[in-house]
């Protein structure tokens, strides 16, 4: 029987959830691909600490246990973050090791790079667990949709993200006790703010997108923002308009190659197949010319959903002779700096006589046109709520900068995007 020997930088949530997967089920996984995979050596910096996991594996803090075994054929990189991870995995591909990776924050900012080393030296590098999890997004693309041209992606890329708001929507929990909570199961990165903030979900869709559309996309192409701001009150104006709030990931590219990337909250109609993504449950749905519309969705962040897809990669190369060709054209493509929608403004002000009036000046003198307001009784600060037909996104913000530097306006304006049809 062919036996494949796997040394593992990292072990974290994935890195353990690895472990578990392959002594839980390595039997089965033996018979069902005719492959023993044999953890050879682990290489973490608290390895003491990490107790029965690493019972009869071979540990240590010190990288040269894999970087000097020649025995080792796949190099699992489960730590995260810029360095050592990139050292590791050049050395690595150096060394004639194909390389697995859950590292999305490395490979949108140095992808172009490590892609073509692994090229250059004709080495598979796998990344299906550094996009959506579980999901099987990048095999997807390059298998079941390889003849397709992919005109558009959509998706909820961070588990994070999308357990708060559906928790806050659903069990009127509020942010920081769902966010604790995402915490405390293992879905959120090291730093939350990396997924509360977007830039999760925005590294997911600049590595997605460039497999997509044939390019090397940086994470810096994605305009991002994220969820901290919004309130049980965004949900339910929302609810009552027939809307959910979601965290959404948008790539869309035009036959003149102008190319679409944004991540943020939008509010999408409740009937929307997105809309019933719940919990950390991750979706994307990808546009594309011969297949149309392909939904996936499944569980996007945690141990065993993250460990199943490094394994399935580990398979993937152990059964194949010829790497993947990632950088596969450099298709020329410009960004879209500015794109007209449909918003929902939530303004904090006092209870003023022509508060109203102040505001729907600034927004008339934007060329934005209101299509509903609403505003509650209650005790200052007041929170007065609009929505308005398409408008361009460089309008909103100016009329925002100009609203917010009013002496009526108590904190700055909420804006939120309000897609109609995806
Ligand atoms: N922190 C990520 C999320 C999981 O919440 O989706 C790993 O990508």
């Amino acid at each position: 029987m062919k036996r494949v020997n796997i040394g593992i930088f990292g072990l974290g949530t994935v890195g353990q959830g690895v472990l578990q997967s392959l002594r839980e089920r390595g039997e089965s996984l033996k018979a069902r691909t005719g492959i023993d995979f044999h953890v050879k050596a682990v290489c973490d910096r608290s390895y003491k600490k990490k107790g029965t996991v690493l019972k009869n594996i071979h540990a240590s803090d010190n990288p040269s246990i894999i970087h000097d075994d020649p025995e080792i054929d796949i190099v699992l990189e489960l730590m995260g973050g810029i360095e050592p991870a990139k050292s590791h995995i050049v050395k690595s591909l150096l060394a004639g090791q194909s390389v697995v990776t859950a590292n999305k924050a490395l490979l949108a900012a140095h992808g172009e790079e490590i892609f073509k080393l692994a090229q250059d030296k004709f080495l598979h590098i796998g990344f299906e667990a550094a996009v959506a999890g579980a999901l099987p997004v990048i095999k997807t693309l390059r298998r079941t949709l390889v003849i397709n041209q992919i005109h558009g992606i959509y998706g909820i890329l961070n588990g994070t993200c999308n357990f708060i708001i559906t928790k806050m929507q659903n069990e009127s929990m509020d942010y920081d006790e769902a966010l604790k909570l995402a915490q405390d199961k293992g879905f959120a990165e090291a730093d939350p703010s990396f997924d509360v903030n977007g830039n999760d979900a925005g590294q997911k869709l600049a590595l997605l997108s460039g497999i997509a559309f044939d390019t090397f996309i940086s994470e810096d192409s994605v305009q991002v923002e994220g969820i901290a701001e919004i309130r049980q009150m965004d949900l339910s104006i929302a609810e009552s308009m027939g809307w959910i709030i979601r965290l959404l990931g948008i790539a869309k590219i035009s036959d003149d190659g102008s190319c679409l990337l944004r991540v943020h909250p939008a509010m999408i109609p409740e009937n929307h197949i997105l809309a019933h993504v719940q919990d950390e449950k991750n979706a994307v749905l990808f546009d594309s010319s011969h297949s149309g519309p392909s939904l996936i969705m499944g569980n996007g962040a945690g141990s065993l959903p993250t460990a199943a897809a490094v394994i399935s990669d580990l398979v993937s190369i152990s059964k194949n002779t010829e790497p993947e060709i990632w950088m596969s054209s450099a298709n020329s493509i410009k960004m879209v700096k500015d794109y007209r929608y449909r918003f929902y403004l939530r303004f904090q002000t006092r209870d003023k006589t022509g508060v109203l009036a102040e505001i729907a000046e600034i927004l008339a003198k934007n060329d934005i046109s209101i299509t509903t307001v609403h505003q509650q009784e209650g005790e200052e600060p007041v929170d007065v709520v609009v929505t308005t037909h398409e408008a361009w996104e460089s309008s909103i913000r100016n009329a925002i900068k100009t609203i917010d530097a009013l002496p009526i306006i108590l904190a700055p304006t909420v804006s939120i995007r309000i897609i109609d049809q995806l």
